[in-house]
């Protein structure tokens, strides 16, 4: 096989339901990557252009579904199912969904944002 253009990393790692950050399975990441993973064979573009893989946890289980995009660096999260075919026409363009990709301060856990760091004066 052939080295594709682009990896996207399909985190599906499966918590207890309940658990506090959730998990990317749960939230229905399985039927996420396969649909990927479908559609960008369907398209022509899987065996050169982009490899859908599953992942275990990416450490963004607060913004998941996630899936990570290498070798651009970027991370999409809380996708649904119904954007995997707006996410692959982005990656036939050679662009992606901004509406889902997330931002700096989406990596770090919710309740530990905006926190002033020791010596800030926020103590
Ligand atoms: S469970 Fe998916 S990022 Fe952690």
């Amino acid at each position: 096989m052939a080295k594709r253009e682009r990896y996207l990393f399909v985190c599906v790692n499966r918590r207890e339901e309940g658990a506090p950050n959730g998990s990317c399975a749960v939230r229905g990441a399985l039927d996420i990557h396969a649909e990927l993973k479908k559609s960008l064979k369907e398209r022509g573009l899987a065996a050169t252009r982009a490899r859908a893989c599953t992942s275990s946890c990416l450490d963004v289980c607060w913004a998941g579904p996630a899936i990570f995009v290498e070798p651009d660096g970027y991370a999409y999260g809380r996708v649904r199912l119904e954007d995997v075919p707006e996410i692959v026409d982005a990656l036939e363009q050679g662009t992606r969904v901004e509406r889902l990709v997330l931002s700096e301060e989406e990596y770090t856990e919710p309740r530990k944002r905006s926190q002033p760091a020791p010596g800030d004066g926020g103590e």
